[in-house]
């Protein structure tokens, strides 16, 4: 056979077609397969003028017409159908060659499946891929796990298809096995929170000021050329102002609001949990959608009373627009922090050894959380790569600190008016628990002790203490002398 493919894209499902054309216009060969042969020869008719794609129709002329080493990017279901997919490509590849998994899988899964290639002679690379289908057409944000070695041959072509922010390629080698779709996955947690906080905006300027969804995209639009210049914050004002064709009515007010997941937030909070990090906003945020989703306790409590609703007036009206974004924006770098927190503590338990600051700088382009703060993150993280937390850091440190007022006032608001926004009230207790002098947490262990004898520690002496709370006037005594 003449002509080689420098990759090959196994799964042409919209994501799986679309990387496969962005490989190809970046002037790569790319080899292309799917079980059904239809998806092939539909992929080459309708976009073969936009480079070269070698069609394949069986896993083994596929795997035939690639160079060595071979890298095949697959591109299926998440879960059961990619270990199928992968144990049938392993099969057919020989040493060196690189399997490349860039769905949203369990990092533990890839951790799984990467030592069963490993043995097998083979890289896998679990790699996160976000920005949807717009993005791995025309760059995503690319986060690559697996071995240095198979980082040598594929990254240089992730790096080509990623987007670009100032000429740096949105995708980086984050780590060994899991590493990648690790951080994906905190990605993703902090997309669910950064939704969440947004949303709790709009529902908090329409009920505090009564502004309609065309007029709070107005406020979004303004927010979006300032520090909160983000994706998200753009496709919000979008869809806010987007009226629905049918009803004439705005299409936010049609949307059954029950939110769904296809369960990677879900994941974050589980592994935030096991690892002990507290993700709050994340959490928070997970619940909400759940909440939502609960219709029926949500009739069983309909008319439950609440306090007047009024919208707020004079003064008070005139700056809460301006102190919602002052909450949103420290709520925010609270979400970050915590996520950035939580990828510190599984690179540690993991050993991955994950660049935050490198992180953060293939986020600012090509994913759904791209923003302009990513900038400043990854600033901090250069400027100090250890930083235990970026509330920590001279920047955020001085902007959470000025909007600490409006940010106070605005859960007030949001209580007196009875509206719902875990998501800044977590955040600002997360700030208020941070910075706090004394924690109740010295009662909990008082209770703790008192009920199962679990000791507690003192703060001015070494070593373990209980106390005989039953035996009225006996000392506490040390447990561990
Ligand atoms: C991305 C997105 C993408 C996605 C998730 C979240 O980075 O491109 O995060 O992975 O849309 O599937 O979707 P859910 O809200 O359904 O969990």
């Amino acid at each position: 056979m003449g002509n080689k493919a420098s990759i090959g894209v196994t799964g042409l499902a919209v994501m799986g077609r679309n990387l496969a054309r962005n490989l190809a216009r970046h002037g790569h060969t790319v080899a292309v397969h799917n079980r059904s042969g239809q998806r092939t020869r539909d992929l080459v008719e309708e976009f073969g003028s936009e480079g070269q794609f070698i069609p394949a129709y069986s896993a083994k002329e596929f795997v035939e017409s690639l160079e060595r080493p071979r890298q095949v990017v697959v591109m299926v279901q998440a879960g059961a159908p990619t270990d199928a997919v992968l144990d049938e490509f392993a099969g057919l590849l020989d040493d060196g060659d690189v399997l490349v998994d860039a769905g949203n899988a369990h990092f533990a899964d890839t951790r799984r499946r990467e030592a069963a290639l490993r043995e097998r002679g083979l890289h896998f690379v679990g790699t996160g891929v976000s920005g949807g289908e717009e993005g791995a057409l025309h760059g995503p944000s690319i986060m690559p796990g697996g071995s240095k070695e198979s980082y040598e041959s594929l990254g240089p072509l992730l790096e080509d298809i990623s987007a670009k922010v100032n000429g740096d390629p949105c995708c980086a080698h984050i780590g060994p096995d899991g590493a990648g779709h690790f951080v994906k996955m905190v990605h993703n947690g902090v997309e669910y929170s950064d939704m969440q906080l947004i949303a709790e905006s709009f529902d908090l300027l329409r009920t505090a000021l009564g502004y309609s969804p065309a007029r709070i995209a107005e406020v979004f639009r303004t927010w979006n050329t300032g520090r909160l210049d983000s994706y998200l914050i753009e496709i919000t004002a979008q869809v806010l102002a987007h009226t629905d064709a049918a009803t004439g009515k705005p299409f936010v007010d049609i949307v059954a609001d029950q939110a769904e997941q296809k369960g990677t937030g879900r994941w974050t909070v589980q592994i935030g949990l096991d690892l002990g990090v507290p993700i709050t906003g994340i959490a928070e945020a997970t619940f909400a959608r759940s909440l939502s989703g609960h219709a029926d306790l949500r009739a069983a409590t309909r008319g439950l009373a609440g306090p007047s609703r009024a919208p707020l007036s004079g003064a008070e009206a005139e700056r809460f627009a301006d102190d919602v974004e002052q909450a949103l924006y420290a709520s925010k770098v609270v979400a970050y922090a915590q996520g950035f927190n939580q990828i510190q503590a599984g690179s540690a338990e993991y050993q991955w050894n994950i660049d935050l600051g490198a992180v953060a700088s293939i986020w600012r382009g090509g994913c759904i959380i791209r923003a302009t703060f990513l900038d400043d993150i990854r600033a901090a993280y250069a400027e100090e790569p250890n930083l235990p937390t970026l509330l920590a850091s001279g920047e955020f440190r001085r902007a959470v600190e000025d909007g600490q007022d409006a940010w106070r006032s605005v859960v007030a608001t949001a209580t007196r008016l009875g509206v719902p926004t875990p998501g800044f009230s977590t955040a600002l207790a997360y700030y208020d628990a941070l910075r706090a002098e004394r924690l109740p947490a010295a009662l909990v262990q008082g209770q703790r002790d008192y009920f199962g004898a679990h000791s507690y520690r003192r703060i001015d002496r070494d070593g373990t203490f209980h106390t005989e709370w039953a035996s009225d006037g006996r000392p506490e005594h040390r447990l561990d002398t």
